[in-house]
């Protein structure tokens, strides 16, 4: 199929709507669409967007400005342009968008996207005037708009068409794949519940066809994703249930996958076998993600996390017990309704005692729906600024102090693409971050000792310590 169209797919927000984004894309493939990294240049443009923070939102309606504009061009061109809005604002807001911004042909939400054909088709034949009013004026138009916001009985990834080899090359040697989606913890703060819905797991074996498709197209890293990834529990070949550590355990048997990481986790969700995992598995990088948002207990609870500060030291003790070298991140909220001076202390005091390499801090953002947000006792917007700057130059500093520790040290890198300057890579260092090293293109897809000399500002700079990875390794992969 020859692509005659394209299409500009903006992700906000997490990793599952970049893994999204891609689907999405997917799905266009067979009406003729090719994607596009301008704007200027898309018949179809989607906002895949995210709804965790207020921000996030108006940048959205934000975007849509900018493209009223270009349609307003397009229109006295008599070009056309699309205008959809995926994702969870999509879902959240649904018909409000329609009315906020008149620009928007489409909105649908995480669960629909498999119906993004259908959905095209709609407001494509709703274009044309209609057969039944002959005499009706060619322009304006009737204008069909579409919003599709339920929870559909069928399950999405069915009727996605599968990441197959063709479909996988392309995409890079490190990949993204959604294994369960969804969540049933209700942080009181937290608009997933309502977005993304209830928690869903994808079977085992399709999860493991698609990441067996993308480590024959040359992928050597996969980042399992999920809003609550650790409570993966899909059904398994032989019929039980499978846990994220027996889903992990088959994954790293896959040949050509070298690199397996999974993200966001909750505490609750670490069991004895996903910390043995981490000792086991040698594919499994010494890296986690493991959100605790507040080391004060009274946070805690009121956040409805169901455990205390405690809990997760423990937790913590436990998991460097199996794997010592792992380097943990999280993610904090600060000014969390009645978040007291002694509360954020306690917060600061958890960061110093886990020692993170880094980690995300945001301002409480109260999201409407969630039980937080009729919470009284707002904390005023100085206080908290004043606090997500403390926490943060905490959590700066335990990420340079790790960089730091790694110089002269050598770490396998995973090559990824060409970097800034000529003759440069970029790659991944086990502990995520990016690590900038001369190294012909026809390296990238390997994993190459290199030693750190200096450090950027969030990455590394380093030299190879060796000339080759053993013959053929890389080569193989690359030409799959
Ligand atoms: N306000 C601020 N931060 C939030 N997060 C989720 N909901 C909110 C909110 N209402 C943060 C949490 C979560 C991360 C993905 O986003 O820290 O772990
Ligand atoms: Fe944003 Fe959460 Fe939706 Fe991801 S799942 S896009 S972080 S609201």
């Amino acid at each position: 199929m020859t692509a005659d169209k394209t299409v500009f797919i903006k992700t906000y927000g997490c990793q599952m709507n970049v893994y999204d984004s891609e689907r999405m894309s997917d799905t266009l493939v067979p009406l003729g669409y090719a994607q596009t990294d301008t704007l200027e240049a898309a018949d179809l443009v989607i906002l895949n967007t995210c709804h965790i923070r207020e921000k996030a939102a108006e940048k959205v309606y934000s975007e849509l400005g900018r493209i009223r504009v270009l349609k307003a061009e397009r229109d006295r061109e008599g070009r056309g342009l699309m205008v959809a809005v995926a994702g969870c604002v999509a879902q959240a807001e649904g018909e409000e968008i329609i009315r906020r911004a008149p620009v928007v042909d489409m909105v649908f939400g995480p669960q629909t996207y498999h119906r993004l054909p259908d959905l095209i088709d709609r407001v494509t034949r709703g274009e044309r005037p209609s057969a039944t009013e002959p005499d009706a004026p060619a322009a304006p138009a009737r204008r069909t708009r579409v919003v599709e916001t339920e929870f559909p009985a069928e399950d999405k990834f069915d009727h996605l068409p599968p990441v197959d080899g063709a479909r996988a090359r392309g995409r890079g040697v490190t990949a993204f794949l959604t294994v369960q989606e969804g969540c049933d913890k209700f942080c009181t703060f937290c608009v997933v519940p309502y977005t993304r819905g209830a928690e869903v797991s994808r079977p085992a074996e399709k999860i493991l066809a698609e990441a067996r498709a993308l480590a024959a197209a040359g992928v050597r890293e996969i980042t399992l994703l999920g809003q609550n990834v650790n409570a993966y529990h899909g059904d398994g070949p032989d019929g039980g249930a499978w846990t994220l550590a027996r889903l992990l355990r088959a994954l790293a048997a896959i040949p050509g996958l070298a690199r397996l990481r999974y993200t966001t986790s909750h505490p609750r969700d670490m069991d004895d076998d996903l910390i043995a995992a981490h000792r086991d598995l040698g594919a499994l990088m010494p890296y986690l993600h493991l959100p605790v948002q507040s080391g004060s207990d009274r946070i805690l609870a009121a956040m409805n996390r169901r455990h205390t500060a405690d809990d997760y030291r423990r937790l913590v003790d436990r998991i460097r017990a199996a794997r010592p070298d792992i380097a943990l991140s999280g993610d904090f909220i600060v000014g969390f309704p009645g978040e007291t001076d002694a509360d954020f202390e306690a917060t600061l005091d958890l960061v110093r005692a886990i020692d993170y390499v880094g980690a995300y801090t945001f301002k409480y953002s109260p999201r409407p729906g969630t039980p937080a947000a009729d919470l009284a006792d707002a904390v005023p917007e100085a206080v908290a600024t004043e606090r997500l700057h403390r926490l943060q130059a905490l959590i700066d500093a335990g990420e340079r102090a790790f960089a730091e520790s790694l110089v002269g040290r050598t770490l396998p890198v995973l090559l990824e693409k060409a970097g800034r300057q000529q003759g440069q890579l970029v790659g991944r260092s086990p502990y995520l971050q990016p690590v900038h090293v001369m190294a012909p293109p026809e390296r990238i897809g390997a994993i190459v000792p290199v030693t750190v000399e200096s450090l950027g500002r969030h990455s590394l700079n380093g030299t190879l310590a060796e000339a080759r990875e053993p013959a053929g390794a890389s080569a193989v992969r690359l030409s799959a």
